[in-house]
Order: C-alpha cells, then sequence, then structure tokens
C-alpha cells in the first residue's frame, strides 16, 4: 500500500494541504448544518480544524544582521582557521548537549558518513543499523562500501529492538548505528551492554533526536559519537547542517581531521595528511542561523513535549490506537509524533483510509517509513561489482532474504501514522481537533469503511 506519504513528501504537501483546507473549508462551511458536526469531513461533516498548520522552517528579523555581516566580511567558511561562527556553534551546541565536542558539518549524512570513518568502518564491514529510518542512514553505511546489517524494529518503540542485535553479529561487524527516530531515544543500556560485550563502535544517529534524553543524558552523547542534522525540516535548521558530537578529543580530531580534506589537527598536528577525508564543512551563513535558533529549540522542545503529552492521553482512549513507548526515564523531543493503527479498532478502516480522512479533517497526517529495503536499493548494492567483490555470493544471497525476517519492522511500517512537529507548536485547541477527528472517524469509521 503506498498511497500514504513519506516523511518528507509529507512535509512537502503539509503546506499545500492546508491552502487546499481554507479552500474546502470555504466550500463546505455554509452547507454544514449542526448536525453534520459530529459527522467525518468525507461524510459531509465539518473539517475538525480550519485554518491551517504552524508553517516551518521560521525565521526572525533579528537573525538578518549577523548574516550580513558574515556576507561583508567576505569570510564565508572556516577553511584556513580562526574565529567565527562555526566554531561558536559548536561550543555552544556540545555545551547545550553535554557533550565534551562537536564538530559542525556540512550535512547529517556527511556527519554520519565521518563518524563511521573515525570508528574504523571501512570496506567489506558490516554495520548492524535500525531499518525504521531516513534512507541516508543506510546511504552513509553504503557510502563506506560496508554492508547495513538490518537489526528487526520493535513495533511498541519504532526504534532498534536490543534483543535482535546479537544474533546478526559476525566476525566482520565493526558497529552499531541505532537511530533515535522521530527524536524517540532508543534503549541504549543494552545496545551500549552488547557493543561493550563484542567490541563494537556504536554511532548514534541522533539526526532528529534534538535535545531527547535518556537516563538523563542528551540523545549524540550516549555511545562513540553522534550525528545530527540541521536540514530544512529539522527542529533547528539552516538549510542543511550537521554535527557530530562525542567524548572524546581524539575522535573528535580524527573527525575534524577526515571532514576537513585529511587535514591533522590537535592530536595529530604535525601529522600533515594522515588520514582519507573530504570537504564536508558548514559554512558560517549556516553556523550564524544555528546559533540564532538555540534558545527557540529549547523553548520549543518544552511546548512539543507538552503538546505530544496530551495527544498520547487522548489518544490512549481510542480504540485502534496505541500510543509509542518510550524507554523508563527517557524525553521523546518528536519530530514526527506517531502512533500504531490498528484497522480492527476502526471496523477494518484500512490506514491509507484514514490517513485521507484525516486530511479531509484539516490535519495532515503521514504514513511513517515504508520498508525500504524492498525497494530496490540492496538489490542494487548486493549486485554491484564492489560488493560482489567484498562478500560471497552465499553471503549476499543469505543477506537479502534476511530481510523477510524483520517483522517487527514490517509491523512498525504497517501500522505508524504521525503527524509533522511544527503541527506540535500550534495551539491546544488544535491538539483537541486532532483528538476530535479521530474520535470521529473511528466512531464512523464502519460507514467510511464502506463509503471507500
Ligand atoms: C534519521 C536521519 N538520518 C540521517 C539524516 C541525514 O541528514 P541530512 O539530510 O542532513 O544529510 C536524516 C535527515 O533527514 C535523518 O532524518
Amino acid at each position: 500500500m503506498k498511497n500514504y506519504l513519506t516523511r518528507r513528501g509529507f512535509i512537502r504537501t503539509a503546506a499545500a494541504s492546508s491552502a487546499a483546507l481554507t479552500w474546502l473549508s470555504a466550500r463546505n462551511g455554509p452547507n454544514v448544518f449542526a448536525a453534520d458536526a459530529d459527522k467525518p469531513a468525507l461524510l459531509g461533516g465539518k473539517p475538525a480544524h480550519i485554518g491551517g498548520w504552524p508553517q516551518w522552517p521560521e525565521w526572525r528579523e533579528q537573525w538578518e544582521p549577523d548574516i550580513i555581516t558574515i556576507l561583508r566580511s567576505g569570510k564565508w567558511c572556516r577553511a584556513g582557521g580562526g574565529p567565527g561562527r562555526v566554531p561558536e556553534f559548536e561550543e555552544a551546541w556540545a555545551k547545550l548537549l553535554g557533550a565534551k565536542r562537536a564538530l559542525a558539518t556540512a550535512s547529517g549524512t556527511t556527519a554520519l558518513i565521518t563518524s563511521l570513518h573515525v570508528m574504523g568502518v571501512d570496506a567489506g564491514d558490516e554495520v548492524i543499523v535500525s531499518p525504521f529510518t531516513f534512507s541516508a542512514t543506510y546511504f552513509a553505511i553504503l557510502s563506506h562500501k560496508a554492508l547495513p546489517v538490518m537489526a528487526d524494529t520493535d513495533p511498541a518503540t519504532l526504534t532498534m529492538d536490543p534483543a535482535s542485535i546479537e544474533c546478526r553479529i559476525t566476525e566482520r561487524t565493526k558497529c552499531i548505528l541505532p537511530v533515535h527516530i522521530y527524536g524517540m531515544p532508543c534503549d541504549m543500556d543494552p545496545i551500549n551492554a552488547i557493543a561493550k560485550k563484542h567490541n563494537l563502535a556504536v554511532v548514534e544517529d541522533s539526526c532528529q533526536g534534538w535535545l531527547a534524553e535518556y537516563k538523563g543524558r542528551k540523545c549524540g552523547t550516549l555511545g562513540d559519537l553522534g550525528a545530527f542534522s540541521f536540514q530544512n525540516s529539522k527542529h533547528i535548521p539552516a538549510g542543511e547542517g550537521g554535527a557530530v558530537t562525542g567524548m572524546s578529543d581524539e575522535l573528535l580530531d580524527r573527525c575534524f581531521a577526515y571532514h576537513n580534506c585529511g587535514r591533522a589537527t590537535g592530536t595529530f598536528k604535525g601529522r600533515g595528511l594522515f588520514t582519507r577525508g573530504g570537504n564536508y564543512r558548514m559554512q558560517h551563513f549556516q553556523a550564524s542561523l544555528l546559533l540564532s535558533q538555540i534558545d527557540k529549540l529549547v523553548k520549543q522542545t518544552e511546548i512539543r513535549r507538552a503538546n505530544a503529552d496530551y495527544l498520547t492521553a487522548g489518544l490512549a482512549q481510542i480504540p485502534g490506537i496505541t500510543p509509542v513507548r518510550l524507554p523508563e526515564n527517557s524525553r521523546a523531543v518528536w519530530h514526527l509524533y506517531p502512533w500504531r493503527y490498528n484497522p480492527e479498532g476502526f471496523n477494518g478502516l484500512s490506514k491509507g483510509q484514514f490517513i485521507h480522512a484525516m486530511g479531509a479533517e484539516g490535519i495532515s497526517c503521514g504514513g511513517g517509513y515504508s520498508e525500504q529495503y524492498n525497494d530496490g536499493i540492496f538489490d542494487e548494492t548486493i549486485n554491484s561489482t564492489g560488493y560482489k567483490r567484498l562478500w560471497s555470493a552465499d553471503r549476499l544471497k543469505a543477506y537479502r532474504e534476511s530481510f523477510k525476517d524483520l517483522k517487527g519492522n514490517a509491523r512498525a511500517c504497517a501500522e505508524t501514522a504521525a503527524i509533522y512537529q511544527s503541527m506540535l507548536l500550534a495551539d491546544r485547541s488544535a491538539m483537541d481537533h486532532i483528538l476530535t477527528a479521530v474520535r470521529k472517524i473511528q466512531a464512523h469509521s464502519g460507514e467510511l469503511a464502506k463509503k471507500a
């Protein structure tokens, strides 16, 4: 079933659908009778939410002078060293997270690529990764000609199921790459314990996990290295951008060198081009935007959390809806706010039909990630010359077949529905509209299922 939207497609269409809704409400408005108020919009009732949602990204006039100052300085990038917004942002980001160091990068993808290289991931290695993620997580592994071995997803948490990791470790496994998807922390204690037992590195994909917390510590500081994204849709966006965080000067110096064309720095100073690398640097313009948004990120994280808690309490009462479970003593930041949808609680109304009905209520809703490993990306990978050189035909065949074992992930993909983060910045009455819409659709699900 592909009639629901991917995350980025969902984000792109959110603005368009709020424009469409204005039209829908103007057209339906005069014809709606009071008695229709409780009917779903698809059955002729009034949409639960009229008037759109907060747009993303946001900008403030007071951010502009610093961008102009950088422009006029002619010093737009950090090449050549010296002070500037990039090192200032690195210091602020590390402080905010409680990390020893942060390195700003061109993107979340390059932050992941850098982290994996520094943790020793090389051609022919295997990395155990969460399959329920944005494809960039896989691409970072593939860019090193390593094999992304999928752990299963716990459908209750949507994150890596620690119980599925050990049976996937081989003599080639180098690293575990858990993903704090939608800003929901993975259960890191068992993941770190397995890594320690088998002498593996842990790189956290925290690209959606800005300020998420696990047992009192911030995501991105729980493994060996953490990777963040500041791409346009993110809670702290700079158009593009990323960061690596960690607790070790040596690892961060290696990251710096790798992201700066291999040039030695800090611990390695004087050793010239001592490592491979590339240009994965952030520009001062991006860092200026990020510095301007740190206070806003902190405040908005609390607003998203409060509204998500309110939705969780309301949705938990509705048959067929199960809020996602977080690890004990952890706090999510909700890049998307997901829940699990069970058609049985909705008289057989499919998830696609449910999402369509929510759209008619004025609530753009997406379907989470699909089983992307079936899309062809890994067929192309294992049929490539490089991968055939690096692994035996038997290993690649078994690898391809192992995707069928990802039962928890298949369920997670089938059952997830979600709304986008900026909707959690709307006021409490808008959260009530979301709950009203789901309740209306559930109450009339039999009619909606027949109509579809
Ligand atoms: C989970 C995850 N990993 C990695 C990335 C890659 O980040 P970027 O788009 O900044 O390269 C993203 C960005 O969408 C992401 O959501």
